[in-house]
């Protein structure tokens, strides 16, 4: 099932590759990401403690200090990665914003993952963003793997959570644990693949049990009914047949492990289940071909900026996933979309809460380049070759607003800063053709906040929101140039530019939008754009 066997005979960049696991947590808020990405970097030795990720409100030393949004309304609005090993494997944790507010963050760090941890609370099974954000892992054919988590508590049966899965995602489960007892007498989870009980608050060595035999699990588990718990694991067995690596890879098949993220249990097997299973970094889709993650040369894009990590020291972070090749500190790199070269002298890691010079990185990584604004989010970088990588998507905002600056005179920094922001990927800017007072634009209205605290606290800016006449907008494109000038002539009034200069048709309404549709048929209307 490991496809790790043949990496002794390849090169060392195939096999620095191969041993990469690069995944994000999809979750509905409170299914337990936070309780589970500590014990996941526990086991790694990345941190000392449990208690140190908690993206609560008592987050206070982390690098998400700065904004004390976050703090205020105790929520994790920052995209972070943490890299740890464990038995001769690196995992990149791509962490995400757990609020829906900031699911274009979120959408853009499942563009740099080729795997994700779908982790599910046994009492409530699929929630809505869990079912979200795997439509989104559906879309890019990521594979998932399974934690059914909190099985200390009072939950929901097992079969009915796995039927479930299958019903609502459509995704078929292959349970690699089964629960032994359930709720407050959850004992510990019967390892269908292994053939040996584990115990829960039991340091002791797993037990070897045949399937079956109700004896021996009676002996091993003495708490449960142990003929119950035997005939549930012949027919979990008999009901959902063999593990298929391909079908799991393809994104149709997923492993399920039952575990409890706070008691610690059930995390060592996903992490096996991870490092066994999952895949190492993918290929990547560019503009003109595919690039492999082993290929010799160095390729990566961006997938997140963020400022003023550090309030001491205002720098800006651009997170990079690294597609192909090594990357050597000091090494020049083309910036493809400015065809610019940029030395990458101080690439950072980042662990539980720290950072440290990557003096190398291989294909699957993830690495922070600091830069002074050169690089923007979907900018790829390349040793050589101009190559342009596909998919990190920009999403049409649902709320638009005009900025109002009380102060006249701080016109020119409150442009600046809104530019600042948007390359961020904080909110998006649009500006009217027409000259008038730029309009921003958020998927969720948390980012509205952020963008006001940030602008007064980062920038000495206070602004106010007032409402706008556009109510939705949509990138534009046409079969010809002549066929889109001729549209936005006739629409001037309507037609602003994003950050990169593209067009953007504002429409008043739903209705306005439709019309304009069907009086212009040449018109492409889209609610995505996909950043090349
Ligand atoms: P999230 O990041 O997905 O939002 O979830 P988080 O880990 O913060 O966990 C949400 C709550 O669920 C926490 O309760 C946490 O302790 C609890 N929890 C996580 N894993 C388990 C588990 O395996 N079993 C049980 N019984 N509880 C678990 P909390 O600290 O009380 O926070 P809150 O509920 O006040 O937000």
């Amino acid at each position: 099932m490991n496809d790790l066997s043949h990496a002794s005979t390849s090169s060392p960049l195939a096999r620095e590759v191969e041993r990469r696991r690069t995944f994000a947590i999809i979750s509905h808020p409170d299914a337990g990401k936070t309780t589970l990405t500590e014990k996941l970097l526990l086991f790694g030795g990345a941190i000392q403690l449990a208690g140190q990720v908690k993206a609560k409100a008592d987050r206070r030393n982390t690098r998400s200090d700065w904004m004390s949004i976050e703090r205020e309304r105790g929520i994790s609005v920052v995209t972070s990665v943490m890299t740890f090993e464990y038995q001769g494997l690196v995992f990149n944790l791509l962490d995400t914003p757990g609020h829906e507010d900031f699911s274009e963050d979120t959408y853009r760090t499942l563009t740099a993952v080729d795997s994700a941890v779908m982790v599910i609370d046994a009492a409530k099974g699929i929630e809505a963003r869990t079912r979200k954000l795997f439509e989104v892992c559906r879309l890019r054919d990521i594979p998932i793997v399974t934690f059914i988590n909190k099985m200390d508590r009072e939950g929901r049966d097992p079969f009915d959570l796995l039927d479930e899965i299958e019903k609502t995602l459509a995704l078929s489960t292959v349970p690699m644990t089964w629960p032994l007892g359930r709720g407050r007498d959850f004992a510990g989870t019967y390892d269908l693949q292994a053939g040996h009980v584990r115990l829960l608050d039991r340091d002791t060595a797993p037990i070897p049990v045949t399937a079956g035999d109700s004896a021996a699990l009676a002996a091993a588990v003495p708490s449960i009914d142990a003929d119950t718990a035997a005939e549930e694991i012949a027919l979990v067995r008999e009901a959902c047949g063999e593990f298929d690596l391909a079908a799991f890879r393809e994104g149709h098949m997923t492993p399920v492990f039952f575990g409890s993220a706070i008691k610690n249990f059930g995390v060592g097997d996903l992490l096996k289940g991870l490092g066994d299973y999952a895949p190492p970094p993918r290929d990547q889709a560019a503009a003109t071909r595919m690039v492999a993650a082993t290929e010799d040369n160095l390729s990566a894009f961006v997938f997140k900026i963020q400022a003023n990590m550090d309030p001491n020291h205002r720098d800006r972070i651009a997170f990079v996933r690294l597609c192909s090749g090594k990357l050597t500190r000091g090494m020049k790199v083309k910036q493809v979309r400015t065809g610019k070269s940029m030395s990458l002298n101080a690439p950072q890691f980042f662990f539980a809460q720290d950072r440290a010079l990557a003096e190398e990185a291989y294909a699957g990584d993830v690495v922070g380049i600091p830069n002074h604004g050169a690089l923007r989010i979907g900018d790829t970088l390349t040793e050589r070759e101009d190559i342009a990588f596909l998919g990190v998507p920009s999403f049409a905002p649902e709320i638009l607003r005009r900025v109002r600056l009380p102060d006249a005179m701080k016109a020119k920094k409150l442009r600046d800063a809104l530019q600042d922001l948007a390359e961020e990927g904080v909110v998006q800017v649009f500006r009217p053709r027409d000259g008038s007072p730029a309009l921003v634009g958020v998927v969720g209205a948390l980012q509205l906040d952020v963008l006001q605290n940030r602008l007064e606290a980062e920038y000495g800016l206070e602004i106010r929101f007032e409402p706008s006449e556009f109510a939705l907008a949509r990138w534009i494109s046409a079969p010809t140039k002549q066929e889109l000038e001729s549209f936005v002539t006739s629409h001037s009034f309507s037609i602003a530019e994003d950050l990169d200069g593209d067009p953007v048709f504002m429409a008043k309404s739903a209705f306005d939008l439709r019309y304009q549709g069907e009086r212009s048929p040449a018109i492409v209307f889209a609610d995505i754009k996909d950043v090349k």
